[in-house]
C-alpha cells in the first residue's frame, strides 16, 4: 500500500545514455529544520527551495497545528512566523507525521519542555518504528511519553512543565535524537549538553547558530560535544534550501551504470557529514567530479557531473562513513551490483530500523532479480556481476519505503530485464519529481497501466 492512497506499481527498463541536467529538489533534512526553527523564533522565517514532499508539507502542518503561521507561496517558497521558543499551543488534534521519522522525531522534541501535550501518528511504517530512543533523552528533561509497546506510535507526549536541562550521550549514530534532545533544550534554563560517540549530519547545529542561539562544539574523547544554552530568543531567518545529496544520489548512480550518460546534478548540498556516498562511489572508480564548489547558506555546494562508469569495482567501505552515507546505502547496493568484486557495508545496523529494515528490503528484491547477497545483523556484502550482466526481471516490494522504490527502479535502468516495484507512492514522501526527470534525461522509468 502506498502511504497516502492506492498502491502506483512502476517499471523501469533498459535506455540509452542519460543526458541532460537533473535539478533534483531541496534537502529534506534542512526543510523539516526551517520550518521547525521558523516555528520557534520569534518573527517571520522566509524560506526558498523548501522540499514539497509528503513528509515536509506534513511538518509544514504539524508547525500549523502548534500555533505558528506557515504560507506557502508557491514555487518551494515558503513563510514561518514563529510563536518563539516555549510558545507552542496545544493542537487540537492528532499530529499525523505520516512516513517521516525525522517529523516526527524533531517535532516531539521541539514541543517536549513546553507545558502542552499532543499526540503523534504516522503511517504503517512509521508506526513500527521506535520512538524509545528519543522520548527516553526526552524523559531526563521531565517529559512524559504514553504510546503502543515497545515504545510505537501512536503516543502521546506531556510537555515538561519545569524543565531541566539535561547531559546525554547518544548511544545510537542518529542525528535525530540528537536533534530531538537539542530542540527540547531550547526551553529549559541553562545548559543542554548532548555528545555523540559518531558525528552525524549537523544541520540542527548549523542553522541553530544561524538562528541566534547559543552554541558550542567541541571534539572531546567523549565524541563530538555540544552544549546549548536555553531559553533564547530565536531571530528569524531566510534559508535558502540547497538541493537534497541523497536525492541527488539517484540520477548519479544512474548515470554511472547506464552505457554513454553524462549527466549534470546542479547545486547539491555537500556538506560532509552527508557526502560520504560521493566518494564511496569515487574509490569504487567511478567518473563523478565536483565543479563550480561554492558556499551557500553556510552549507557546502557543488555541481555534480556523473558519467557512465565502465570499470566500477567493489569495495570495503569504510564502516566509520556509514552516518554520512546511511540513505544511500539502497542506491550503493544498486552500483556495487554493476561492479566487478564484492562490496562490502559494515557498521550499518541503522539501516534496519528506517523506513523499512533497508538491508532485508534490498536483499530480497537484489536475490530475486539474479544478484547474491550476504547478510548479518550490521553488515551485508553484494556480490557485482558487472556491466550488462545483471539479470533483473523482477518485482520487488517497497515496502512503504521511497528509496527502495527509487534504487530498484535505478537497478533496472541497466539490467537485461525490467524491474517492477509494487508501489512507487512512497517516493513522492522526498522526490516527487522522481518520474519525470528520470525521463527527461533519457530514462525509461513510468507507472503501469493497471
Ligand atoms: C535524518 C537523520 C537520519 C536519516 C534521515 C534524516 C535527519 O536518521 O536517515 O533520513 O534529518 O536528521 P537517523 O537520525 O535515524 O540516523
Amino acid at each position: 500500500m502506498s502511504s497516502h492512497g492506492a498502491p502506483i506499481p512502476m517499471t523501469s527498463r533498459a535506455c540509452g545514455p542519460l543526458n541532460g541536467t537533473a535539478e533534483v529538489p531541496g534537502d529534506k533534512s534542512i526543510s523539516h529544520r526551517s520550518l521547525i526553527l521558523g516555528a520557534l523564533s520569534v518573527g517571520e522565517t522566509t524560506i526558498t527551495g523548501l522540499l514539497e514532499g509528503q513528509d515536509v508539507l506534513d511538518t509544514a502542518k504539524a508547525m500549523r497545528a502548534f500555533g505558528s503561521e506557515v504560507v506557502d507561496h508557491g514555487s518551494g517558497s515558503w513563510s514561518v512566523r514563529g510563536v518563539g521558543v516555549g510558545g507552542f499551543a496545544e493542537p487540537e488534534n492528532v499530529i499525523d507525521c505520516g512516513n517521516s521519522g525525522t517529523g516526527v522525531r524533531l517535532i516531539m522534541g521541539a514541543m517536549a519542555t513546553s507545558p502542552i501535550s499532543a499526540t503523534f501518528t504516522g503511517d504503517a511504517s512509521l508506526n513500527g518504528r521506535p520512538m524509545a530512543r528519543v522520548t527516553d533523552p526526552l524523559a531526563l528533561f521531565g517529559t512524559q511519553a504514553v504510546g503502543r509497546a515497545e515504545g510505537r506510535l501512536p503516543m502521546t507526549i506531556i510537555g515538561a512543565a519545569d524543565p531541566i536541562p539535561v547531559r546525554y550521550v547518544v548511544p545510537v549514530p542518529s542525528a535525530q535524537v540528537k536533534s530531538a534532545v537539542l530542540l527540547a533544550g531550547l526551553n529549559a534554563p541553562g545548559k543542554t549538553v548532548v555528545i555523540e560517540a559518531e558525528a552525524t549530519r549537523d544541520h540542527t547545529e548549523r542553522m541553530l547558530a544561524g538562528f541566534g542561539a547559543e552554541i558550542t562544539v567541541e571534539d572531546t574523547d567523549e565524541g563530538r560535544k555540544i552544549t546549548l544554552t536555553g531559553q533564547p530568543e530565536l531571530k528569524p531567518q531566510h534559508i535558502d534550501v540547497p538541493r537534497d545529496p541523497s536525492s541527488a544520489a539517484f540520477p548519479v548512480c544512474a548515470a554511472l551504470i547506464v552505457p554513454g550518460s553524462d549527466v549534470l546534478v546542479p547545486g547539491i548540498g555537500l556538506n560532509p557529514t552527508r557526502a560520504g556516498l560521493f566518494a564511496t562511489l569515487r574509490d569504487m572508480g567511478a567518473d563523478l567530479t565536483y565543479e563550480n564548489e561554492r558556499t551557500e547558506g553556510g552549507e557546502p555546494v557543488a555541481d555534480l557531473r556523473a558519467r557512465f562508469s565502465p570499470n566500477l569495482k567493489g569495495i570495503e567501505v569504510p564502516p566509520e562513513r556509514a552516518a554520512s552515507m546511511i540513505d544511500e546505502y539502497p542506491v550503493l547496493s544498486v552500483v556495487a551490483s554493476y561492479a566487478q568484486g564484492q562490496t562490502v557495508m559494515r557498521g550499518v545496523k541503522e539501516l534496519r530500523v528506517k523506513e523499512s529494515d533497508r538491508i532485508d528490503a534490498m536483499a530480497k528484491g537484489l536475490r530475486a532479480n539474479g544478484m547474491e547477497v550476504e547478510e548479518g545483523p550490521d553488515w551485508w556484502i553484494v556480490t557485482g556481476r558487472g556491466h550488462g550482466n545483471v539479470p533483473g526481471g523482477a518485482t520487488c516490494a517497497s515496502q512503504l519505503d521511497h528509496r527502495i522504490a527509487m534504487s530498484f527502479l535505478i537497478l533496472g535502468m541497466a539490467a537485461q530485464n525490467p524491474v517492477r516495484v509494487d508501489d512507487g507512492g512512497p517516493i513522492a514522501t522526498s522526490f516527487p519529481i522522481f518520474e519525470p526527470l528520470m525521463q527527461q534525461l533519457g530514462a525509461q522509468v513510468s507507472r503501469d497501466v493497471v
